[in-house]
């Protein structure tokens, strides 16, 4: 194998550039050259491509997003678009092809690779949604982004005493996974969380928060899952039954932004680097997931077709936290 190609799909996440960066460095230490596709499969169609050096990849480990852009195609889609891909590969000497991205980019990736292109995927996405794999590159930048946002709820919640206690609504990203909205609600000492994975009912989540507030709470802080219930919804339902005018906020994609932390830098690395070990190896239709600390290979399929749920240890955990 003599030139690898790598690129990012789907949402964006912090930490794909230093698994970019892993990736070449991988390939570079096995005399591979890695070629950067950019806007991801619609560069590929297009031949939008260049070689990326491990002087250029230096300096991209801190920066958040993805320096290769990301994109979404729906002519990579159609049987026109997978061959046009195939011949881009082909006419580029691309041999092999790294895929970081979700569920959706992986079905992409199992497209292309019946054309006859070896492919790896490596899960990137901040929901930390997809099966096989404990951690996806950006769910940590993602995590600590929101609980530094409600240690900043807490700071004003706290100072401004008014006549009646408040009550503030914060909904997190994640699609149909709870993970962030849980994990930031232990981490940031929130008052109640709603998650997609688990029934709620908002009467009694009040009834919990009227008996804080009667045991000398002034404020609480409820996290919720985009996927579960939208915030101006539960605050509807919240004002009527507390008879309060509670704070609304929606984090958005601020979520997918900033600096990745080291530990989503790390995962990255580790997960760059197994991937090129696995096209090395002959592989293909495999994902790498982070099991027990270390990168392994994983069946692509589960991260196509399964999805993370947060742990009942997680669930156990936030019960516990929120009484
Ligand atoms: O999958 C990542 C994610 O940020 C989700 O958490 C969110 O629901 C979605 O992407 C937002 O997508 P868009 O950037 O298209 O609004």
């Amino acid at each position: 194998m003599r030139r690898i190609g790598v690129l990012t799909s789907g949402g964006d996440a912090p930490g794909m550039n230093a698994c970019i960066r892993a990736v070449v460095k991988a390939a570079k230490v096995n005399n591979i050259e890695t070629i950067g596709i950019y806007e991801g499969y619609k560069g590929l169609m297009e031949g939008n491509m260049k070689v990326l050096t491990t002087n250029y990849v230096d300096d991209i480990v801190e920066l958040s997003g993805t320096v290769l852009k990301s994109a979404r195609s729906k002519l990579f889609k159609t049987e026109e678009g997978l061959k046009l891909a195939k011949e881009q590969a082909d006419k580029n000497g691309i041999e092999g092809l790294i895929v970081i991205g979700g569920d959706g980019s992986f079905r992409g990736a199992c497209d292309v690779e019946k054309y006859g292109l070896p492919v790896i995927g490596i899960p990137g996405t901040i929901d930390n949604d997809i099966a096989g794999t404990e951690f996806s590159i950006g769910a940590d930048t993602a995590v600590n982004i929101v609980t530094d946002t409600i240690s900043k709820i807490h700071d004003t919640a706290r100072s401004l005493i008014v006549d009646t206690p408040r009550v503030f609504l914060v909904e997190v990203m994640g699609r149909g996974c709870g993970y962030i909205a849980a994990t930031s609600a232990i981490a940031g000492g929130a008052d109640y969380c709603i998650v997609p994975e688990m029934p709620y009912d908002v009467n009694e989540m009040c009834a919990h928060l009227q008996r804080k507030f009667e045991n000398g709470k002034v404020y609480s802080v409820v996290i919720v899952a985009e996927g579960a219930i939208s915030v101006y919804e539960l605050k509807k339902e919240v004002d009527s039954i507390l008879n309060i005018d509670a704070r609304a906020s929606v984090l958005g994609h601020l979520q997918r932004g900033g600096a990745p932390t080291a530990f989503d830098r790390f995962i990255a690395s580790q997960m760059g680097v197994k991937a090129v070990e696995l096209l090395l190896e002959g592989k293909t239709n495999r994902m790498v997931g982070i099991v027990a600390g270390k990168a392994v290979d994983c069946d692509i399929n589960q991260g196509i077709n399964d999805k993370n749920k947060i742990s009942e240890e997680v669930v156990k955990l936030n019960n516990i936290l929120i009484s």
